[in-house]
């Protein structure tokens, strides 16, 4: 598990092995419009103010992915403990 904190209200949620980070933002009421859901669509990019996400997507490219800030909530997790969101 991994926490996300959304910048705007500096509220930290808990993201489990079995849920995604859109899903745990949903079921706290904060809504990430998807697509795809899968990484393809790019729909759901977000920008990322601190920490690392562990990039799942299919969408950017290598060089995007390295900057690291921006992820696909709908399947990308993190690597470091906590994800700060510009949300
Ligand atoms: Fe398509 Fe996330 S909803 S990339």
């Amino acid at each position: 598990a991994f926490r996300i904190q959304v910048a705007s209200t500096g509220d930290y949620y808990t993201v489990p092995p079995s849920r995604t980070v859109v899903q745990v933002l949903e079921e706290n009421g904060i809504d990430i419009p998807v697509s795809c859901e899968q990484g393809v669509c790019g729909t759901c990019i977000t920008r990322v103010l601190c920490g690392t996400p562990d990039h799942r997507d299919m969408y950017f490219t290598d060089e995007e992915r390295d900057k690291n800030d921006q992820f696909t909530p709908c399947c990308s997790r993190a690597k470091t403990a906590e994800l700060v969101l510009d949300l």
